[in-house]
């Protein structure tokens, strides 16, 4: 939520933090703006509601209005998902003051109390936003102190909540200093200078070297060296890790959308994951702990691949699983021990109320595990146990790859404690583990070699009002990451229902026409579902009947208007195939109305505020 990207070297600052900010656009995208030292203007800012490209304009238009040419090789700059103040120019990041330009990724949370206190001394403000404050507040502690470290950390002792400071001091044009607590940046060394950033796909052009700075921590970079202030005032040269992900990985390599290209990853990292995943010690984990419970917090479509678990889990080892929406956990007050599992499931590993949902668990003892696609995130640093999905960099906002991944560990997951659990036997374990890694990539392909034909039958759905997602069993888990997906993407309104369930009052809102997507890919509820089906054909709704292909023969045609049909694989695993055929379909729709497919309306990839 929010991208940060800075940059001092020795070459030219503009073209680097214009790419950073394309990359990091996911994260947030309602306004844009960079603060950079010209050597011949002295310190600018230019920013602007809107994308990065039309920051880029200003840029452009600024050169040929004054006939110059930007001269820079220090910025910083700022991609915003607005929290505080609705998206405008004002609001946007970078937040100058006499002395000094900030971007902040986070909320400050006392900004009101900090305002009223400043503008005592004062002080005045032009934005409506709680970064302001903070601007406001580091120039006055440098204006005290004249050291550029102790501001920020006189600073940050003020502020509560949580922050990622990426700051410019104007009378040191080639520093720049950054700070964070709760929400993620990186420091990144590159051989012609070096870089801040909030992500990694920001810097990939660039380096392959990056360090993930820690809660607390300052850092000083200049355009041949970085240095970290520990709180304790303790400073080192950081040690970089190196960086995994290919430039490839976070580009679009032809696809006219992220959404699609990760889409067509699926069955690479569903198979890269579950190698990862068989090769982990998650069974000697399981042989080592005993858990009465197990309890999985996470958001979004993390959420409903922690809905998947239960059911397997539930089904093959026989130990409950409660599911959490992460930002709910607390209220809810779960009763924890050391004898219960506590599993986030994150893509980011940033996410805010999972990882707070993830500090709880700690508090009250129980043993954590998360499930994550980036390494050296916030989650798998705190976490006890960690098991990487290996989707490899999910720029889309909407989440297909990563889903699919989480459910390849999910799988394995309740295989691995049922068999510890001596719930199942050996030989049906390895036939569950064989089963998932050779067919299931395979059947995805499948999927995806139908990709046509979805898109036809997309423009069905072009100006419906409402769609309602219907199944049973597993069927019924996958039409609410199916339903999330079309209403993410298309801005239509979605809902999913267990299909026995319509007839308890949503069954009245079907009418002549209404689409129905009917999930019914489990031979045993099959007849169940097809009587559901029936129900709301029989008031008109638009049916598409998602089953396996294996099942049309036997399925009275007549239940509905369209059929996608899954490849052959065993029932408890069509979830893989289901859902990349919703996905699909959720995205041709979404071109078809013009949307803006990876990065919809009002969202952000990695939401960082609770
Ligand atoms: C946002 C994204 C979703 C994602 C959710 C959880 O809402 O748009 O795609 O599922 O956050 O993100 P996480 O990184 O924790 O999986």
């Amino acid at each position: 939520m929010c991208g940060i990207i800075g940059y001092t070297g020795r070459t030219q600052v503009l073209p680097k933090l214009f790419c950073g900010l394309k990359s990091l656009e996911y994260r947030g995208y309602d306004s844009a703006g960079i603060a950079f030292y010209d050597r011949n203007a002295g310190m600018m800012c230019l920013k602007e509601k809107g994308r990065v490209s039309e920051v880029e304009a200003l840029a452009d238009d600024y050169e040929k209005n004054n006939n110059t040419k930007i001269d820079a090789f220090c910025g910083i700059g700022h991609t915003r998902w607005a929290t505080h103040g609705k998206p405008s120019d004002i609001n946007s990041h970078p937040h100058c003051t006499m002395r000094v330009s900030i971007v902040h990724n986070g909320i400050i949370e006392n900004y009101a109390e900090l305002k009223d206190e400043l503008t005592g001394h004062g002080y005045g403000f032009v934005s409506e936003t709680d970064t302001e404050t903070a601007a406001v507040l580091i120039d006055r502690f440098y204006c005290d102190t004249g050291d550029p470290v102790a501001a920020v950390r006189k600073a940050s002792e003020r502020i509560q909540g949580s922050y990622a400071f990426g700051i410019i001091f104007h009378d040191r044009p080639n520093e720049i200093y950054a700070a964070r607590k709760d929400s993620p940046l990186i420091i990144a060394e590159g051989s012609d200078g070096n870089y801040i950033a909030s992500d990694i796909p920001a810097v990939l052009r660039y380096t392959d070297k990056y360090y993930r700075l820690e809660e607390g921590e300052t850092a000083v970079l200049t355009p041949g060296s970085v240095t970290v202030i520990k709180e304790d005032g303790t400073r080192f040269t950081p040690e970089y890790c190196k960086i995994t992900w290919s430039v490839d990985a976070a580009e679009k390599e032809g696809f006219p959308h992220f959404m699609l290209k990760e889409i067509h990853e699926e069955p690479r990292a569903v198979r890269d994951t579950l190698s990862s995943v068989l090769s982990s010690d998650i069974e000697a984990f399981f042989r080592e702990n005993d858990f009465d419970s197990i309890n999985i917090a996470a958001c979004g479509t993390a959420m409903h691949a922690g809905l998947i678990c239960k059911y397997m889990t539930e089904k093959l080892a026989r130990v409950p699983v409660n599911v959490y929406i992460a930002s709910e956990f607390r209220y809810q007050d779960p009763i924890l021990s050391e004898r219960d599992l506590v599993i986030i499931i994150s893509q980011s590993g940033e996410t805010a109320d999972s990882v707070a949902a993830l500090r709880l668990a700690k508090e009250r003892g129980a043993r954590t595990l998360a499930v994550v696609n980036v390494v050296g995130s916030t989650a798998a640093r705190e976490a006890d146990h960690i098991l990487m999905t290996l989707a490899g960099p999910e720029i889309s906002v909407a989440s297909t790859k990563a889903y699919a991944s989480q459910i390849a560990v999910m799988y394995v997951l309740s295989v691995k404690l049922a068999l510890v659990k001596g719930k199942i036997s050996d030989e049906y374990a390895s036939s569950l583990i064989s089963d998932i890694s050779d067919n299931v990539p395979s059947a995805i392909d499948g999927i995806i070699a139908q990709k046509d034909s979805i898109k036809a039958l997309a423009r069905n759905f072009l100006d419906c009002p409402s769609v309602f997602f219907v199944g049973r069993g597993l069927d019924c888990l996958v039409a609410s990451e199916g339903s999330l997906k079309l209403k993410e993407i298309t801005y239509i309104h979605s809902e999913a229902y267990a299909a026995g369930e319509m007839k308890h009052g949503t069954i009245s809102l079907i009418s002549e026409g209404t689409p129905v997507i009917a999930l019914a890919t489990e031979k045993d509820l099959l007849l169940k579902t097809l009587g559901n089906v029936k129900e709301v054909k029989s008031r008109g709704a638009y049916v598409v009947l998602v089953c396996n292909e294996d099942d049309i023969d036997s399925i009275d045609r007549s239940v509905c208007d369209s059929i996608i049909a899954l490849p052959p694989l065993r029932s408890c695993f069509a979830p893989f195939t289901a859902i990349a055929a919703l996905q699909l379909l959720s995205y041709y729709t979404a071109v078809l109305r013009g949307c803006d497919v990876d990065r919809p309306r009002n969202l952000a990839k990695s939401v960082t505020v609770e």
